[in-house]
């Protein structure tokens, strides 16, 4: 396969890293390293050294492993593993520092594929972020100051998810599944979580997973009410952060972010009038191939002949893919605290506090799983339809400088979305939305769907933009709007 297409795909491989590092192995083969209780008493009664494995007898393949931990100097969290017969999927779980029992619950995926919610964790809005590969230091604008978080790390294969055999997901449906019946099982026991408002949220290729997931639950849902009369899971919204929900306008606008004054003009004009004239056959081929009637191979095909054109050029120039006023600035990370990040959860230590079987990995080898299965080059879109049509909100929120998936396309797809609220959500026009008076970015919204730039942030928006990315997940959450 292509390598260039193996490292940034869409809005993939945001651990930013550019390096390949080896298939992670277990350091204990299949044989959880912790000991676990099989009585659970209580969330009160879960305890700093021991797994407690919490079931359900809707689901006889799953279970979930979780201790209280204590996650940096002084945060008490909670980790665990979601276990799926030989495959294990890794979460860490940070309650509301307000009112847990009242205050709404956010799941949050990372992309990639192939990136771990750790990013999210320790680099972009848990309660403490990664200085260097020995520190943390609190971070004040948690999303948790108002609502419980919880981070997975999926599929198989990322972060420190692994599976006993060597076996790995590879289509976002597969993860789908697994993710919705964790949801199920934690909120059977952890109870307060039942009555309260659930979204779920993920950004880059979460654009993919998320849509899916939410559906999932949704469907689960009224499985479970209808086979055994369990309360559902109350889901809300969807949270997609400079998403992958619609591959084809993302790669188009490549083009227009790139070239027109749209966007920013950062190529020389050869280059730009040589990609106008593919940008025309890229079209065709992507409509005719992946839209019209999905082919893979000759999806696949139009796809890489598409990204490659469109992006090419950009990387030649060791542009950040993440941020257009950027360089890549760690060798070859993108970012610096990526990289701390991932030498930090190397950290015997840190691991041994954290619970894990395995060592981290940073799941590089996925994105070219998921393109060889052609996860990629679906478009998502029609999920969200169907999820506004169900009243689960969405907000749909872009950093302006990020360049993988740029705002004109995350736009471009908001506006060319069928659902009932096409017309009427066309009609508003933007508006700024403002924190603490100062301009933040612009927003439209009609009918439970949001639209909302976030001015000057790269793709990694609460990296970037920590107060403004707090302020726009509370309105959500709180006034649902901003
Ligand atoms: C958020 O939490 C703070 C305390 O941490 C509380 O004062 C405030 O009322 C909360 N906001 C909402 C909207 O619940
Ligand atoms: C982290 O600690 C190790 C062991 O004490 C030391 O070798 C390393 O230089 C430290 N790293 C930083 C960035 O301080
Ligand atoms: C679900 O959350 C909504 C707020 O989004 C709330 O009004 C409703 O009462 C909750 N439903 C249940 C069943 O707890």
């Amino acid at each position: 396969m292509h390598r260039f297409i193996a490292l940034i795909i869409g809005c993939a491989h945001i651990v930013a890293s550019r390096q390949t590092y080896a298939d992670q192995t277990p350091l204990r083969g299949s044989v959880p390293r912790n000991a676990v209780n099989t009585t659970f008493h209580g969330v009160e009664a879960l305890d700093y050294d021991h797994y407690t494995r919490l079931e359900h007898p809707e689901f006889p393949r799953h279970g979930v492993r979780v201790k209280k931990t204590n996650l940096c100097d002084g945060v008490t969290a909670y980790t665990g593993y979601i276990d799926v017969e030989a495959r294990h999927l890794w979460f860490w779980l940070t309650e509301s520092d307000n009112n847990p029992s009242n205050d709404p619950v956010v799941f949050w995926t990372n992309g990639g594929p192939g990136a771990s919610s750790s990013l999210a964790l320790y680099g972009e809005f848990g309660p403490c972020r990664v200085l260097n590969e020995n520190t943390t230091v609190p971070h004040p604008y948690a999303w948790n100051r108002n609502a419980s978080v919880i981070y997975i790390d999926q599929p198989i294969g990322v972060g420190f998810s692994y599976a006993d055999h060597g076996e790995y997901v590879s289509t976002t449906e597969e993860a789908a599944v697994d993710a919705a019946a964790f949801i199920a099982i934690l909120f059977e026991h952890f109870t307060q979580f039942k009555d309260v408002p659930f979204h779920m949220a993920g950004e880059s290729y979460g654009g993919r997973y998320i849509p899916l997931f939410a559906a999932e639950l949704y469907d689960q849902n009224t499985r479970l009410a209808a086979a055994s009369g369990i309360k559902p899971v109350n889901i809300t919204s969807v949270i997609i952060g400079n998403g992958l929900v619609d591959t084809h306008s993302q790669f188009q606008a490549l083009y227009d972010f790139q070239c027109t004054s749209v966007g920013k003009t950062v190529l020389d004009i050869s280059t730009c009038v040589r990609m106008k004239q593919v940008l025309a056959r890229c079209k065709k081929w992507q409509t005719a191939a992946c839209i019209e009637q999905f082919e893979h191979m000759n999806c696949q095909a139009a796809s890489d002949f598409c990204l490659d054109e469109f992006m090419q050029p950009y990387v030649a120039q060791n542009r950040n893919p993440y941020d257009i006023t950027q360089l890549c600035e760690v060798d070859d990370w993108c970012y610096k605290i990526s990289k701390d990040i991932y030498f930090y959860l190397l950290r015997s230590d840190v691991q041994a506090n954290l619970g894990t079987d395995v060592d981290f990995s940073n799941g590089n080898q996925l994105a070219t799983r998921f393109h060889a299965d052609g996860d990629f080059f679906h478009e998502n879109h029609d999920y969200v339809a169907a999820l506004l049509h169900r009243g689960i909100k969405a907000l749909v929120y872009v950093g302006t400088y990020d360049f993988v998936c740029n705002w004109v396309g995350v736009e471009q797809w908001t506006l060319k979305m069928e659902w009932v609220g096409q017309g009427g959500f066309a009609k508003q026009s933007l508006r700024p939305w403002t924190v603490n008076g100062h301009p933040a970015g612009k927003t439209r919204s009609y009918g439970g769907l949001t639209y909302a730039t976030v001015e000057a942030a790269g793709h990694l928006v609460p990296y970037d933009k920590p107060k403004e990315s707090l302020e726009m997940l509370n309105r959500w959450l709180f006034d649902g709007e901003l």
